[in-house]
């Protein structure tokens, strides 16, 4: 990088070619096994069985991750990583945990509409999801709470996510203070601490899935299957079948 702040990737990635790749990588694309034909009528069932895949072969610290984008009312879009607690296909919904009076979660009630999208580097693959957003039932939310290390559960107490703080040491104040509210500081572990109102589940239901496969020299493999949500009662939806399609790199 340049004192300028200026990174060119280009050369960088030229230079660094072909060990760096190579050892970052234990297969080649040309190993990667392509999509089927015809395609598989249930893509989430393909994506699940690439994430048990990356987190059984742990690449990367966070396997489970995955981009998630918002948007608000207008359209202005905003994306974080987020991690992916579970794709449940069928009948495909991809669920993840978060602060509902997040700047996601704030944009999510607004438009509940969301994508996210999966990459892990070493398999050659990337999954993109769009659809509709609903809230976890309040139970899987209890449980995942619970399932959470003490110092997340307190933590989120503690923290208003992505509400402004005067100093790095106010939030650890915080912390300290809800850890005493809870007997968390005494080292109390099996103190209860319940899951704050604000804090729970989305469910985003696949309404668009598309799977890539890296191919050699770019003549990638893409498909996108879409299907109809009909809304039917509060989180639910009547479930229209996949249609797919194969795409152009
Ligand atoms: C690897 C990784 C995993 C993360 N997992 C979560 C998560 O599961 N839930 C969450 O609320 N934030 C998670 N975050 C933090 C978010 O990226 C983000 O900073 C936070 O949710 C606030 O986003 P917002 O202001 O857009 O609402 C994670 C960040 C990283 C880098």
């Amino acid at each position: 990088m340049s004192s300028d702040g200026y990174i060119d990737t280009a050369s960088m990635r030229a230079a660094g070619r072909p060990s760096t790749i190579a050892r970052m990588s234990n297969s080649s694309a040309e190993h990667t096994e392509l999509l089927a034909e015809p395609l598989p009528g249930e893509p989430l069932k393909i994506a699940a069985g690439w994430l048990a895949q990356a987190l059984k072969e742990r690449q990367q610290p966070n396997p489970d991750s995955m981009v998630l984008a918002t948007a608000t009312p207008e359209g202005a879009p905003s994306a974080r990583v987020v991690l992916c607690k579970g794709i449940v296909a069928p009948p495909g919904y991809i669920q993840f945990y978060t602060n509902y009076l997040s700047r996601k979660g704030h944009e999510l009630e607004e438009n509940p509409r969301a994508a996210i999208v999966m990459h892990w580097d070493h398999l050659h693959r990337q999954v993109r999801v769009e659809g509709r957003i609903v809230k976890a039932p309040e139970a899987d939310s209890d449980a995942y709470f619970a399932s959470r290390a003490l110092a997340s559960r307190v933590g989120a107490w503690a923290s208003q996510q992505s509400q402004p703080v005067a100093s790095r040491q106010k939030l650890l104040d915080a912390v300290a203070e809800a850890g005493k509210r809870f007997g968390a500081a005494a080292g109390n572990i099996s103190h209860a601490v319940p899951r704050p109102p604000h804090w729970g589940g989305y469910r985003l239901w696949a309404e668009a899935v598309e799977l890539w496969v890296e191919g050699d020299h770019r003549i990638h493999d893409r498909a996108r299957w879409t299907r109809t949500l009909t809304p039917k009662g509060t989180g639910d939806f009547e479930l229209g079948p996949w249609g797919a399609t194969r795409l152009q790199p």
